[in-house]
């Protein structure tokens, strides 16, 4: 535990950041069956270690949400319930063996992490959250634990189920627990004037403010096929909801080794900052 015990003991006194491991990131997106990326798993724990207050760790589905999602036909609105909650346990599973990835190499970090699945506590209406379990993480977060949670597939009362993403979770949470600074790690430098994946000459946008917002949102590329939950246009759009709360946001490149521990220890990088 070493360094993190010591850290531990200002965890009550510091405030709250949020980070997302985007799934394009800690999986590798196209492989089938799906696998996840190692490496970039362990490197992302070890810049974590720099994080001295209290931290959520929010993961991405990748190719272990969004596979199976997309092969029962979530994200499509003329899916029978009943194709929907027989997709409920393959991501299920699927989400449970991410978790547990990351959170035997936060183990081997000495970084007291602990899972929440948002299946097994979490209610959605419509797909927006009406439950989850935001007081027993704080419970784990003022004992010192830093807490994972992820994109999930969860009961829904109007559809029977339906995926709840993990930037949906970062918004809420943040929201909920008032956190101070949300990172958001994806596998491109931030938001971009189109789609940086298919336009080579699109530009990072370096801050969204109040008076850029809408343009950018306009311009930002949808997401692909695979993605049931939206891509960056809906990252931005949720993110934006944060506005009476006025966190420090900033959407980054996980991909990047050392971009994560810059953004928590304050060092200047390349990312968007979205502003209010
Ligand atoms: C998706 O979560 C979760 C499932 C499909 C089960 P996200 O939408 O946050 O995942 P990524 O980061 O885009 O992969």
């Amino acid at each position: 535990m070493g360094a993190f015990t010591d850290a531990s003991r200002v965890y009550l006194l510091d405030s709250l950041t949020l980070v997302k491991l985007g799934g394009s990131v800690i999986t590798h997106k196209d492989s089938s069956p799906p696998t996840t990326n190692t490496e970039a798993i362990s490197r992302v724990v070890r810049e974590l270690k720099v994080r001295r207050g209290k931290l959520i760790v929010v993961l991405g589905g990748g190719a272990y949400g969004h596979q199976p999602a997309h092969q029962y036909g979530f994200g499509d609105p003329n899916t029978s319930k009943e194709r929907l909650l027989a997709g409920i346990p393959s991501i299920r599973h699927n989400m449970a063996l991410l978790s547990l990835e990351v959170d035997k190499a936060m183990q081997d970090e000495g970084i007291p992490g602990v899972v929440f699945s948002p299946f097994s506590s979490s209610q959605l209406h419509n797909g927006s959250i009406v439950a989850f379990p935001t007081g027993l993480i704080q419970t784990a977060l003022e004992a010192g634990l830093i807490v994972i949670t992820h994109g999930d597939v969860c009961f829904d009362d109007t559809t029977g189920a339906s995926i709840l993403s993990g930037d949906t979770i970062l918004v809420y949470l943040a929201k909920e627990l008032s956190a101070k600074s949300i990172y958001v790690g994806t596998d491109v430098d931030g938001v971009f004037e189109g789609d940086p994946k298919e336009n080579h000459a699109a530009r990072l946008v370096p801050v969204i403010n109040r008076s850029n917002r809408r343009r950018v949102l306009l311009g930002v590329g949808s997401s692909r096929a695979e993605d049931v939950t939206g891509g960056m246009a809906k990252k931005v759009g949720e993110l934006m909801k944060l506005e009476d709360n006025r966190p420090e946001i900033a959407v980054f490149n996980l991909c990047v080794p050392g971009r994560l521990e810059s953004l928590l220890s304050g060092k200047p990088v390349v990312c968007t900052r979205i502003t209010f």
